[in-house]
């Protein structure tokens, strides 16, 4: 592609993004709640990974688009390098997000990881001066790939400190939502993720419940174990119902996230996290050709137990939505957001957003 095709494209996507953050903000006028949330609020827009529908996952540009479209919190997704510096990657396997193959093609290695053996590149090897030196791209094939070796791979500081200067100039606290990701592993390999996250957020004065900071992980534990040294609010991450935390796999506990999904699990869960952030599916499951089922009582269930529900993810594409949607992403937000979800996990927080106004009279 030429370099006027690039500037072209990107001129036309910076137009598309002002009309939609106008869009969203057309629409923003509060009024009456109209949902069944946990304590009466509207429900919380993540920015999941940013706005990774429309730029590079885990990016500062991602990150600001969800904060400018209006998203109330951006998730970073959490792993070590080399020097002990939490970056943000979906995955310590760099290969499918960075340009890193072209750029250290000699540090391939082949690793197993929560149990799955990769060969890749992995975030643990390499010092924070070379991950600065990859460039992000697309994961999706049918998502823009304009962006493609543009924009750095941030450190958990820099998006702390994008949050803030965002909070600042647009005058609310946008939060940070960011997860621990194959925590024993790094753990294992003398890189934990935990008291790193805890010593970033310290030092940026996220300290207590009150902090807009949720903590969020697939495994069990390592929340248990910040529970007891934090009162930031945690959040319980859970997979398919027959899948199990990679922490109960390795400690011989057979309990799946299904188990931890009933109201003794779930009320389990109540006495060391805040809420809980399971697949839509487990909310309403699909059945025979993708076509919804009834929902499930997941929403009360956690309610009753005092946990806030917050699932993922949300995306605008046909590939992602169940037939019954009808290519309409709005339809999904709203089943969810009145069956009384408290969050959403989004990829595309602009869509996630103009479902949110629709709420309001
Ligand atoms: O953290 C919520 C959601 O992001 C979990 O899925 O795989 O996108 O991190 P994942
Ligand atoms: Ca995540």
């Amino acid at each position: 592609m030429t370099i006027m095709k690039v500037l072209r494209r990107r001129s036309l996507a910076v137009f598309a993004v002002g009309l939609a953050i106008a869009a969203a903000r057309a629409q923003s006028v509060p009024n009456t709640i109209m949902v069944p949330t946990l304590r009466g609020d509207l429900p919380l827009v993540i920015g999941h990974r940013g706005a990774a529908g429309h730029r590079p996952e885990h990016t500062i540009t991602s990150y600001e688009l969800a904060i400018d479209y209006g998203a109330d919190f951006i998730e970073p997704d959490l792993v070590a390098t080399k020097d002990g510096v939490l970056i943000a990657r979906h995955e310590n396997d760099l290969s499918s997000t960075t340009d890193v193959a072209e750029k250290f093609p000699a540090r391939r290695a082949t690793k197993t990881i929560d149990g799955k053996t990769t060969a890749g590149y992995f975030s643990e090897d390499f010092a924070l001066a070379e991950i600065k030196s990859l460039r992000a791209k697309e994961r999706l094939p049918f998502r823009n790939q304009g962006w493609n070796g543009v924009f750095e791979i941030p450190t958990l500081q820099e998006v702390i400190d994008l949050a803030k200067r965002k909070s600042q100039e647009q005058g609310r606290v946008i939060g940070i939502y960011p997860e621990t990701k194959h925590p024993s592993y790094f753990r294992s390999i003398e890189l934990a993720l935990e008291p790193r996250l805890l010593q970033v957020l310290a030092a940026n004065g996220y300290t207590g419940f009150e902090a807009p900071v949720f903590v969020q992980s697939f495994e069990v534990k390592n929340l248990i174990e910040l529970g007891k040294v934090t009162t930031l609010r945690l959040i319980q991450l859970m997979d398919d119902a027959k899948g199990q935390p990679y922490d109960f796999v390795l400690a011989g506990d057979r309990r799946t996230y299904g188990d931890l999904m009933t109201p003794g699990g779930l009320s389990t869960i109540a006495a060391y996290a805040h809420g809980i952030g399971p697949t839509k599916r487990s909310i309403v499951p699909q059945g025979f050709h993708g076509a919804l089922l009834a929902p499930t009582s997941l929403v009360a269930d956690a309610h009753t137990a005092g946990l806030v529900v917050h699932p993922y993810t949300f995306r605008d594409e046909p590939a992602f939505l169940a037939p019954d949607y009808r290519r309409d992403p709005i339809r999904e937000y709203l089943q969810f957001y009145k069956l009384g979800v408290d969050g959403v996990f989004s990829d595309f927080a602009d869509t996630a957003l103009r479902a949110r106004n629709l709420l309001r009279r």
